[in-house]
Formats: structure tokens, C-alpha cells, sequence
């Protein structure tokens, strides 16, 4: 596994809406495991391929110690709706407050090739959506409030 560069804010492959994968290769697993990697090295919560500079539709996320590896991942339902502080590892020392739906669903493929469904709150439905917002190109800061500078929440 290797450590890869985290591309920040700016960058233009941070704007692009990202591809489908088509077939869950040899090459994805190992470009999941460095970005599993390069978040854990970062501190981090959650991490899209975009950060890494791939701009196709993977994403982990690791809350409570539970690693999940989210090959095109769709939303199927939210619910509820909540404000909390949220940090990105492209936007170094930026917090700022975000809506997000409380409790969502999310379809994905697995790194097995195994289509599956789960259900999310708290922590992990906020760092879900967060990171899908990646795959359309978009950063948290865009719809952040009181935005500062600072540590608090990295995600
Ligand atoms: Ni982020």
C-alpha cells in the first residue's frame, strides 16, 4: 500500500463529476487500499477517489472502526435533517457548520463484486454524504456556514 498525495481545493479534478467504475479490478482494490491508507495516515474519517486525483465513483469511509469501501455509490433515501461541524482532508483547517439528512440509505457495490444496501446516521450518514458529494465535484465549503479556521473535526 503507499501513502498518496491528498489533492486540495483548487484542483481542477476536485470539480469534475466522476465516472462510474466498470469493473472492480486488481487496480481498484489496490487504489482503495491507498486511499484507505492515505486517510488513516491522514487522520481522516472519509475519503473520495477524486482526492487522490482518480476521478471515478469510489469512496472509503472509516467510523467506529469499521471500514467500508463504496463502489458507485447511490443514495437511495434520507431522512431527517441535522447540523454539525464538518472538516475535509482537501480543505486543510477549514470547519464549518453543514445540513445534512440524518438517516440515509446507500446502495454500493462491494470490492467483492457483491451489490448491498445500508443504513447510516450520525457520524457515518454525515461522512457518507460528504464523500459523495466529492464524486459530483463538489466540496464541502460551498454550502458550509461559519466557516473557520481551526482544528475540531477532521473528516
Ligand atoms: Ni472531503
Amino acid at each position: 500500500m503507499a501513502i498518496l498525495e491528498i489533492k486540495t481545493a483548487g484542483d481542477p479534478v476536485l470539480k469534475q463529476r466522476c465516472t462510474e467504475v466498470e469493473k472492480i479490478d486488481k487496480r481498484i482494490k489496490r487504489l482503495l487500499d491507498d486511499m484507505a491508507e492515505t486517510m488513516y495516515a491522514s487522520e481522516g474519517v472519509g475519503i473520495a477517489a477524486p482526492q487522490v486525483g482518480v476521478p471515478i465513483r469510489a469512496v472509503v469511509v472509516d467510523v467506529d472502526k469499521k471500514r467500508y469501501d463504496l463502489i458507485n455509490p447511490v443514495i437511495t433515501y434520507r431522512e431527517g435533517s441535522v447540523v454539525d461541524s464538518e472538516g475535509c482532508l482537501s480543505c486543510p483547517n477549514l470547519y464549518g457548520d453543514v445540513e445534512r439528512a440524518e438517516k440515509i440509505r446507500v446502495k454500493y457495490t462491494t470490492r467483492f463484486h457483491k451489490e448491498k444496501e445500508i443504513e447510516a446516521e450520525g457520524l457515518l450518514a454525515r461522512c457518507i454524504q460528504h464523500e459523495l458529494d466529492h464524486l459530483e465535484g463538489h466540496l464541502f465549503i460551498e454550502i458550509a456556514q461559519n466557516l473557520t479556521r481551526g482544528k475540531i473535526k477532521r473528516e
